[in-house]
C-alpha cells in the first residue's frame, strides 16, 4: 500500500514527504524540485530506490506470512475436523461409517471424547472395535484424574425383567460405574431417559447359547467397555442376575483386588476334559484345558488379552461347538494359560448348582423371601 502510494505521487511529480519513507526518498523529492538536466539520474535513482522498497516490502510480507503458519494461534490454519450431527450416537473417532460435515473443535476436548466416549452407540465393525480397544497406553500415568470404575456388562435377550432392583443399586453412585447392554439385534426398545439404562445399548449380533457367537457378544461388551479408559473392572451379568450386596461393597470389593474373579478349574470328568479336542494340540494341551462359569469378573489387563486374543479364539472357534460349549472353556482356558498370576481361579457370581442337570436353578417370586436372602448374604459374607 505503502509502495503504490509513493508509485502515484511520483507519477505526479507532486512528491509530499510521508513520514514512514527513509532518507533516500526524500533525496528523490529534492532532486525533483531542481528539475532540468538531472532529469534522467532523478529517474534512474527513483526506479532503483523504488525497486529496493518494493523488495523488502515483498519479502517481509513473505516472511510474516511464513512465520503465521509456524506459530499459528489462528484458527483457520490449526484445526481438528471433526464429523457432526448426521449419525448422533456415533462420536469420533469411534465412527467409521458415518458421513457428516466437517466443523472446528478444539483438539483437547476430542482428547476427552477419546478417552471417554459418551455414547456406547457406534458404527464400527467387529473388527475396527476389537483393533481399537486392544490398545494400551505405554505411559503408566493418566493426563487426567482417573477415578476407576467398574464396567457392568449385560449379556441379555431383551429387557431386564429386573432393571427396577439394578437402578436402585446404582442410585447415587454415577462416575464409578459404566453400563454396558448387549441384547438381540432386533430389541430397539429403550428404557425412559431417567434410567441408568438409557442410550447404553451397543451395537449387537445374534447369540446362540453354547456357540461362538457367545463368545463374540463377551468380547464385544468387552471392547466397548475398554473404550473408556477410566473402566477398570469389567462383570458380564445376565438378565438373571441380581445384585446380593450394596455397591458400595461391590465397588470397594473389586477395585481394591490385584486379582480377577474368574472361574477355572481343570475337570477331569466327561463335561470337562471329555470336551478337549486332540485337534485343538499343539496351541493348546490337554493340560492346559480348563472349565469354568461363563459369568466373570476380570480387571482391564485381562480384558485387553480377551478382546486382542486371536491364537486361542481361532482354535476354538474351529473345535469348539457343542457338546464342546466354547462359553465355559474359552476364558478360563486362555486366561490361565496368559495370566495365570492376575486371576483368583474363583467367580464371585452364586448360581445353585444342587439340584443337577445342565441348568441351574431358576428361582421364583415364591423363593426369594428376605430369609432366604440374608441366609445367601451372609453365607457369601464369610
Ligand atoms: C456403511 O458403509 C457401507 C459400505 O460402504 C454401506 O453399504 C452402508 O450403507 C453404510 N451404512 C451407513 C449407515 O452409512
Ligand atoms: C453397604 O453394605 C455395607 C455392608 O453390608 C454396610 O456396612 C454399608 O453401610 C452399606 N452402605 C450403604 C450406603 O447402605
Ligand atoms: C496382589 O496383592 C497381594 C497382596 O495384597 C500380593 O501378594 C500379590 O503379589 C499381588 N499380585 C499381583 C499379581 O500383583
Amino acid at each position: 500500500m505503502l509502495v503504490s502510494a509513493l508509485q502515484t505521487k511520483l507519477a505526479d511529480s507532486r512528491i509530499m514527504k510521508p513520514a514512514e519513507v527513509t532518507a533516500s526518498a526524500e533525496e528523490i523529492a529534492i532532486r525533483f524540485r531542481r528539475g532540468g538536466d538531472k532529469v534522467i539520474r532523478v529517474t534512474i535513482s527513483a526506479t532503483l530506490c523504488l525497486s529496493t522498497i518494493f523488495f523488502v516490502f515483498t519479502l517481509g510480507s513473505y516472511f510474516h506470512g511464513h512465520m503465521k503458519t509456524y506459530f499459528a494461534s489462528s484458527e483457520e490454519q490449526l484445526y481438528i475436523p471433526r464429523i457432526v450431527n448426521s449419525c448422533p450416537p456415533c462420536l469420533p473417532p469411534y465412527c467409521s461409517n458415518c458421513t457428516g460435515s466437517v466443523s472446528v473443535l478444539p483438539p483437547q476436548q476430542s482428547v476427552r471424547e477419546w478417552m471417554a466416549p459418551r455414547a456406547a452407540w457406534h458404527s464400527m465393525t467387529d473388527q475396527e472395535l476389537m483393533w481399537q480397544a486392544s490398545m494400551v497406553p505405554q505411559i503408566q500415568e493418566y493426563p487426567f484424574n482417573r477415578t476407576p470404575k467398574v464396567a457392568f456388562m449385560f449379556l441379555t435377550r431383551g429387557r431386564l425383567p429386573l432393571g427396577p432392583l439394578w437402578e436402585k443399586f446404582f442410585k447415587r453412585h454415577e462416575g464409578l460405574y459404566s453400563i454396558y447392554l448387549h441384547t438381540s439385534p432386533e430389541f430397539n426398545e429403550e428404557p425412559p431417559e431417567s434410567s441408568v439404562f438409557f442410550g447404553r445399548r451397543i451395537p449387537s449380533k445374534e447369540v446362540q447359547w453354547g456357540r461362538a457367537s457367545m463368545i463374540d457378544a463377551e468380547r464385544r461388551l468387552l471392547a466397548n467397555g475398554l473404550l473408556d479408559f477410566s473402566n477398570e473392572r469389567f462383570v458380564l451379568l445376565s438378565e438373571a442376575c441380581i445384585p446380593l450386596f450394596n455397591f458400595t461393597t461391590v465397588y470397594s470389593y473389586l477395585i481394591n483386588s490385584n486379582q480377577s474373579f474368574l472361574g477355572s478349574f481343570d475337570d477331569p470328568r466327561p463335561m470337562g476334559r471329555g470336551r478337549y479336542r486332540k485337534q485343538m494340540w499343539p496351541i493348546i494341551s490337554l493340560s492346559d484345558w480348563r472349565k469354568g462359569s461363563q459369568w466373570f469378573e476380570i480387571q482391564r489387563k485381562v480384558a485387553v488379552e480377551v478382546v486382542s486374543d486371536q491364537t486361542y479364539y481361532n482354535v476354538f472357534r474351529e473345535h469348539c461347538g457343542p457338546p464342546c460349549y466354547m462359553d465355559e472353556h474359552y476364558v478360563p482356558t486362555l486366561v490361565t494359560k496368559t495370566l495365570p498370576s492376575m486371576n483368583s481361579n474363583r467367580c464371585i457370581t452364586w448360581v445353585d448348582w444342587s439340584r443337577g442337570g445342565s441348568h441351574p436353578t431358576l428361582f421364583r417370586r415364591r423363593d426369594v423371601s428376605e430369609a432366604f436372602l440374608d441366609r445367601e448374604v451372609s453365607s457369601k459374607h464369610t
